[in-house]
């Protein structure tokens, strides 16, 4: 039997069976271009996702597991963000993803998904973040190009835009 999943606000009939990887379905069947295989093993980050708000390694999580939650890609963050904070519209880009921009803060980035989903679920639960609370959170995303200074620079000058300092 198909399986419905919501993601990023619209739903979907899968017709994967339900140990499927979600990170199989979110690029194969879904068509996504955010999250990304890394190590295939839960250790690196690049596959994370929202499950009801919370980080999760698509790589490793069945599909079925997650089937009645909202999830939430790279692709879905400015509405994330924007249905947090109550705005009435969505911007395109959310502002960790601008951060990210306006900062310079990666190199090849392949890291890029898992950094700016951990620090979009860390600035909704933490929207004034400090530096030891960015590295805590953080600590199971690896950058092999070791730009990790430069995210946690975006993760605060995100925290400013959010809270109305810039
Ligand atoms: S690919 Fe999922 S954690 Fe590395
Ligand atoms: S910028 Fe290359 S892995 Fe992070």
């Amino acid at each position: 039997m198909p399986l419905s999943i919501r993601i990023n606000g619209k739903r979907y009939r899968i017709s994967a069976p339900s140990d499927t990887p979600l990170l199989y379905v979110l690029t194969n069947d879904i068509g996504l271009k955010g999250p990304r295989f890394g190590c295939g093993m839960a250790q690196c980050g690049s596959c994370s996702v929202l499950a009801d708000g919370k980080e999760i390694r698509s790589c490793v999580m069945p599909v079925g597991s997650v089937a009645r939650m909202e999830i939430t890609t790279l692709e879905g963050l400015a509405r994330f963000d924007a249905r947090k904070r109550g705005l009435t519209k969505v911007p395109d880009l959310h502002p960790l993803q601008q951060a990210i921009i306006d900062e310079q803060a990666l190199q090849c980035g392949y890291c890029y998904n898992g950094m700016t989903v951990k620090g979009a679920e860390l600035l909704a639960s933490n929207p004034n973040p400090s530096e030891a609370e960015i590295r805590d959170a953080m600590a199971g995303h690896i950058c092999r190009c070791g730009t990790y200074q430069r995210i946690s620079a975006a993760i605060k000058r995100a925290a400013a835009t959010i809270g109305g300092k810039t």
